[in-house]
Formats: structure tokens, C-alpha cells, sequence
């Protein structure tokens, strides 16, 4: 059976070892993406080259075996692909023109696929050249997300720019997140036609919203793409991950009616799981810092995870991005430890 384990979990199934795989896998931690990358020149231009940018996709799972490849690209793409010039400043980090509410009356979706035909290309590539038993991810940034990098030009600690539009002229924020949600059905359909098994949507901004504004700018507009992608496409497999929702989580588990949701190292697991596992398997939580650590701390750590979700659909990962300091070794001990 070649079924891919990822997406016998996103289908239903407990099976005894989890399938895993690391959010930001394909990265400045391996020396061979630190090489490719110096080659591309720029990190869009490495986004929009197809041949470079299925080599970078592929090189974590030669490298470690991972159960899943997710697409080489970016959530800021879709800004991109909406006319709004966006940039990767080496060392800070991505710089956009902060958007006005003129601007957000301008924006139209009508050259996304155009735009972004490229990565879509890559997507192909992957699943091609991609052994069966491997699931491909593709993905898009939830509209609140990509709405705070649009609105403060920037990644800020606290969104405090976003949060301020959201307070002072919610009907424009709400218009802002509906040419997103419009733009990310049409990008995700176009991924999954284009040959990948599952979506992820990342909504890394998650907990610096009130709930309410989280049921509003977060959780709505995730299940409105969740239901827009399905319409076309019956059966889509979601990945959502809503970062810090903490106390939101069981709730945007049914609002979305994602298949399984991303969890970060905050959540108590045994929780978690009494409260979301019959109804949509949960991906995580391993803090990215104690990969960096590594030694026994490490193997504790995952253990503890293993053994909260024992029996129950577990996708193991780390509870957000890995990060460029994070020694090989560690990794290759990680996923030793995870397949014992
Ligand atoms: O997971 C993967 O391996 C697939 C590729 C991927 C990237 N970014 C590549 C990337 C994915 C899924 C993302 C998602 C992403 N991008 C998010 C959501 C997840 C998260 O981490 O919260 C966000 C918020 C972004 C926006 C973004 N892109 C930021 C803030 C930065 C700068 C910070 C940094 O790590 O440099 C990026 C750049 C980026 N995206 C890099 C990579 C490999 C580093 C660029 C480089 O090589 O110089």
C-alpha cells in the first residue's frame, strides 16, 4: 500500500508511527538550500524558478525522509500576485508598501494565476519527481496574516498597525480579507489541480486577536476558503494552523472543518486531544528551540508528544517554523527518535 501516511492521518486513520514532517523544512539550516539560494539571487526570484524551486522543495526529503514535502514558496506571494510590490530585505525580513484603504478598492484578483503560474508549475514538478508514499503540501497565508503584512508594510511584534484598521475601519479590513479569501480559493485550487495532495493555511497572527475579531478575520475567512475550495474541488484536504488560538481552537476546528489542525508548544496536547481528535487529526507541537537544544532534552520532548497522542491522529512537526540555527544533527536525531 503507497498511500502516503500524512494523508491516511488526513483521511481518518490512526496508524502506530506518525507521519512527520517540519514547517519551514526546505531552509537556511541546510547547507545545500544556503547554496542554491546564493545561486537564484534573490529569494522571489528562487520562489519563481520552477527548476530551482522544486530542487529546494525536494531537498529535505532526500536528506531526511520526511513523510512530506511542502511546496517551496511564500505566503507573501499573493500580495505579489495582486499588484502590490513586496521584498526580501537580506537579515530583516520582507518589506511591502504599507497598503491604504484607497489601495484596498484597487486590488484585483484577476492576474493571480497568470502571476503565479510559475510556482504552480513547481507544484507539478514536485509531485512528479516525488515518490508515492510522499504526500506534497501546497499552502497560502490566511488572510489575516497576509492582511498584517500588507497593512504595516512589515512584520511587527504585535500587529499593532493591523489590529488599529481593525478597530478604526473594520467594513475596509472586512474588504481587504475578502479579496484574499478570493484570491486564496483561486490559488489553492490551482495547487491541488496542479498536483498536491493537501493544502496548509497559515495563520501565523492569529493571537494577538480578541475572539471575536478571531472569529471574524481568522476563523471566517479560513472557512470560507475551506468551503470555496471544496465547492470545486469535494473532499479538498485542509491543514489549518492557527497560531496561538488557543482558546479558539475547538471552535475554529468546526467553524473550518479542517481535516487536521497545527498546534504550537503552548497547547497541553492531553487537552487538545480529548477536546479535537475525533474530529480532525492535530499537527505538531515540538517548540523549534528545543530542536536547537537538542541531547536528551530533545528526546524527552518527543516522547512526551508521542506518547500524549498515542493511539489518536498525530502529524508530528514543530509548533512553528524551524530556524536557521538548528544544528543537522539534530534533525537526523529527531526523525530517528519520532520512527523508533
Ligand atoms: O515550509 C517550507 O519549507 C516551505 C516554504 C515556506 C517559506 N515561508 C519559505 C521562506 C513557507 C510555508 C513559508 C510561510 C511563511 N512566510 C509564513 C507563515 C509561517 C510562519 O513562519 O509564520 C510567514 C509569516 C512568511 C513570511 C516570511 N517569509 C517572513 C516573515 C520571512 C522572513 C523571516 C525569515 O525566516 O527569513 C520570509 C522569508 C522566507 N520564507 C525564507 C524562507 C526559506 C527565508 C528567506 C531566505 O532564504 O533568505
Amino acid at each position: 500500500m503507497t498511500k502516503a501516511r500524512l494523508l491516511r492521518v488526513l483521511d481518518g486513520e490512526a496508524i502506530a508511527q506518525p507521519p512527520m514532517w517540519l514547517m519551514r523544512q526546505a531552509g537556511r539550516y541546510l547547507p545545500e538550500y544556503r547554496a542554491l539560494r546564493t545561486k537564484a539571487g534573490s529569494f522571489l526570484d528562487l520562489c519563481y524558478t520552477p527548476e530551482l524551486a522544486t530542487e529546494v522543495t525536494l531537498q529535505p526529503i532526500r536528506r531526511f525522509g520526511f513523510d512530506a514535502a511542502i511546496l517551496f514558496s511564500d505566503i507573501l506571494v499573493i500580495p505579489h500576485a495582486l499588484g502590490r510590490d513586496v521584498r526580501f530585505v537580506e537579515g530583516e525580513g520582507p518589506r511591502l508598501d504599507p497598503i491604504d484603504i484607497a489601495d484596498i478598492e484597487q486590488l484585483t484578483t484577476h492576474a493571480v494565476l497568470e502571476r503565479l503560474a510559475p510556482v504552480l508549475e513547481t507544484v507539478s514538478a514536485v509531485r512528479r519527481e516525488l515518490a508515492p508514499d510522499k504526500a506534497l503540501i501546497g499552502f497560502c497565508g490566511a488572510p489575516w496574516t497576509v492582511a498584517t503584512y500588507m497593512i504595516a508594510g512589515r512584520g511587527t511584534p504585535d500587529q499593532a498597525p493591523s489590529r488599529l484598521l481593525a478597530a478604526r475601519d473594520p467594513q475596509a479590513l472586512d474588504r481587504l480579507i475578502d479579496k484574499l479569501v478570493q484570491a486564496s480559493i483561486v490559488y489553492l485550487v490551482a495547487q491541488l489541480r496542479a498536483g498536491a495532495d493537501a493544502v496548509q493555511v497559515f495563520d501565523s497572527w492569529s493571537r494577538v486577536l480578541s475572539p471575536a475579531a478571531f472569529e471574524r478575520w481568522s476563523a471566517g475567512p479560513i472557512a470560507r476558503i475551506v468551503a470555496g475550495v471544496r465547492a470545486e474541488i469535494p473532499g479538498a484536504r485542509f491543514i489549518g494552523f492557527p497560531k496561538g488560538a488557543d482558546r479558539g481552537l475547538v471552535s475554529f476546528v468546526e467553524t473550518t472543518g479542517v481535516n487536521a489542525v497545527g498546534v504550537d508548544w503552548t497547547v497541553p496536547l492531553a487537552t487538545v486531544r480529548q477536546e479535537i481528535a475525533d474530529r480532525a487529526a492535530i499537527q505538531g507541537n515540538l517548540d523549534p528551540m528545543v530542536l536547537v537544544a537538542g541531547g536528551t532534552q530533545l528526546d524527552d520532548a518527543v516522547d512526551e508528544i508521542l506518547d500524549a497522542m498515542r493511539g489518536a491522529r498525530l502529524i508530528f512537526n514543530l509548533g512553528h517554523g524551524i530556524v536557521p540555527q538548528t544544528p543537522i544533527e539534530h534533525v537526523e536525531r529527531l526523525v530517528e527518535r519520532v520512527r523508533r
